[in-house]
Parts: structure tokens; sequence; C-alpha cells
């Protein structure tokens, strides 16, 4: 993408933020000291309260930085932190909260596997008086869940289908009756987040696809017809594989327009089998986290973008979250409207996404603190 491009994007997040409430410090750039609003009290504010963490998988980098994260900022203002993955099983998270529960959890903070299928688990700390806080991914279905901080995520859906408008320039190729192939690989029917994301992403794309900018040669368009359950990296290859096969024998693959960078891993897996080059008739593909892998891929040009998500930030954002629900304090709340789970709307913070490509990503991810050059350059 061109710089022009990134300014436009940056600059509308900007006024997004700005709309919303989030300080111009949620545009990517870490917190000053690592600690963020949360860390007002002193290094034992927590008192040896416990909090319980329980996170989804330890199979994508993103979970494993969020958990780590959480469990620092947690224990430095004095929390006891019992951080738990459930490997994308649902049942053994549904375990796990059960027995943070029985062993004594002051606050539960969930990032659920499966956003629906915990209700029973929540009424229980409901009964029990033990707050719940929603981490990035909603909780469905509840009454019992206190506030949520997440990423705007039809945000994150919209970033990714403006970067393919503008580094496609769609505009000027539907007046010129020009097309690009596009396939779609969506997140799991059971996060709400795969939802928003797939609405944003069509909010911008809809058009080009009714006009025959874009044209989708499997013709699987609709979410239920891509998404991937539990956020497959193995199932969205498979999917690459055979649209490769079934669809793209004559004409190339032009756009993977993905959710996720497991997702990008997978097909670029996909197109290297299928004998795509890069630099030669590699497609562009998107993702979404801006891993480390990933990131690496966009300088080598496997990948074309991620969206970054700045994990401390969504961090701190939560601990303010826990602070409030144990110790009476305010936290900070940027969205009272767009997130309701089926029984209550959850007063939400939403951080800002931002979307990095070859040309930023020196700007927003090495200036910012979250990977150095090292990291990018090692094997
Ligand atoms: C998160 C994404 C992540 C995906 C797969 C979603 O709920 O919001 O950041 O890529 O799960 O782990």
């Amino acid at each position: 993408m061109k710089k022009r491009v990134l300014g436009v994007l940056l600059t509308a997040l900007m006024s997004m933020s700005l709309l919303i409430g989030c300080g111009p410090a949620d545009t990517g750039n870490p917190p000053d000291d690592g600690d963020g609003a949360a860390t007002t009290g002193s290094s034992n504010a927590g008192g040896g309260k416990k909090v319980a963490v329980a996170m989804p998988t330890q199979s994508s980098e993103r979970w494993i930085n969020d958990g780590s994260n959480m469990k620092e900022k947690l224990e430095k203002l004095g929390y006891e932190v019992d951080l738990q993955y459930a490997e994308d099983d649902v049942q053994a998270q549904v375990s796990q909260i059960e027995n943070m529960i029985a062993s004594g959890a002051d606050c539960l903070v969930i990032a659920a596997i499966d956003s629906s299928a915990l209700v029973n688990v929540e009424q229980q700390a409901k009964e029990q008086g033990i707050p719940i806080i929603a981490y990035d991914r909603l909780l469905m279905d509840t009454d019992a869940v206190s506030y949520y901080a997440t990423f705007d995520n039809k945000g994150v859906g919209t970033a990714i289908g403006k970067y393919i408008e503008e580094s496609k320039d769609l505009k000027k190729a539907s007046e010129a009756g020009e097309s690009y192939t596009i396939e779609f690989f969506m997140g799991s029917p059971d996060d709400n987040n795969a939802v928003m994301l797939y609405d944003g992403l069509m909010e911008v794309l809809k058009p080009y696809l009714d006009d025959g900018t874009l044209v989708c040669k499997s013709g699987r368009t609709s979410f239920e017809e891509t998404c991937i359950l539990r956020w497959s990296q193995e199932t969205a290859q498979q999917n690459c594989e055979n649209y490769l096969t079934g669809f793209y024998a004559k004409d190339k693959l032009d756009i993977c327009a993905t959710a996720f960078d497991g997702f990008a891993y997978g097909c670029k897996a996909a197109l290297e089998g299928a004998g795509y080059k890069v630099g030669k008739d590699w497609p562009l593909i998107t993702g979404q986290d801006a891993e480390l892998m990933a990131t690496k891929n966009i300088i080598a040009g496997s990948q074309t973008m991620s969206v970054y998500k700045d994990t401390r930030l969504l961090a701190d954002k939560c601990v303010t979250m826990v602070q409030a629900v144990l110790e009476g304090s305010e936290p900070e709340i940027n969205d009272k409207e767009q997130y309701n789970n089926g029984k209550i709307t959850v007063p939400s913070y939403l951080c800002t996404p931002v979307a990095v490509d070859k040309d930023n990503y020196k700007e927003i991810i090495v200036d910012g603190g979250y990977y150095t050059e090292e990291q990018l350059k090692a094997d």
C-alpha cells in the first residue's frame, strides 16, 4: 500500500477514536510505562485478592501475549493471578472456570472459546458474588458480565476492507470495468468478534461484489459460507486449496481476504503448493493480530497486511475494570451501545486497531516497542 493510503486510514482511525472518546494513546503506541492507567495505586493495592484469567488457546501467539501481559500487570498491583489456557476445548474451559470459582477467585477475566457456552458457569459466579470481565470476546447470553475490554471489532473489518479497496484502487477499477478475484476466510461462528469483523469488511467490499469489480469464483461470500470453526489454520489452508483447484485453474486468485494471521499462513501454504510466487503472481493477503511471524511475512512479501492490536493496551484497560469491580474505582468506558449480548448491553472499552503493512510496520510496531528489529530479523 502506498503511504497515502495509510495516511488516510490512520486519519480515519484517529477521527473514529476521537468520536468514541479513545485518546491518541490508543492509535497503536504503547502505554507510557507499560502499566498504563491502572497503576495509580501502590504495588500492593490488590491486597492479595485473587484474579482468575481464563484464556482460549496457546496455539496462537496473541493469546500467549495477552495472558502474560495480564498476569504481569495484575501481579504488579498486588493481585494473585490464576492464569489458565483451555487449548480451544470448550468443556475444558468450563471446568477451568468451575475450578477457579471453587478455589476462591475474587474476579474472573474470561476470553471465551465459545462465547455462548459459559452461561451456567457464569451464573454460578454471579450467585457467589464473583464479578466477570469479558476479555476481547464478548460473553453472550448472560447478565453476569460487568464490563468488556476489546478492540473495535467492526473497525478491524473496515480496516481490512479499506486496505483492499485502496491498494487495488477498486473505485478506479469499477469505473474502468476491471475486476479482481477474491476469496474470503472468516472467523469462528461462535465468536461475536468474527461476525462484527465480517460486517465491517462487507460494509466496504459489498458494493464491489455487487457491481462485479470483485469476483468471488467459489460464490462463497456470506458469513455462514466462509466462517471457520475455532479459527483453524488447517481448515483455512484446506479451503484455499479447494478454491484454487476448483475455481482458479485458469484465472489467478488476486485477493485472499482473511480475518486472522493464522488463516494467512494457511493461504500462503496453499498458494505455494499451487505454484504461486511472491513478486510474480502472489495475491494480496490480509490478516489480523500482527503476530511476529505475520510481520516477518509482511516484510518478506508473502503476506500483505495485518491488523495490529496492541495487547498491552488491552490488558491495561482490562486491569482498570478489574480494579473497578474489586476496589470500587471507575473504569474507563468508551462504548455503552454496541455490545448487546442478548441479555444486556455491556459497558465496554474499545481500543483502536491499526492496519500495518511494509510501509508503516517500523513506525507502528518497531517504534511502538511491540517487536524489535532483532526479533523481526531472527529465523
Ligand atoms: C480475536 C482476534 C484473533 C482471533 C483468533 C478473535 O476473537 O479478536 O484478534 O485473531 O480471535 O484467535
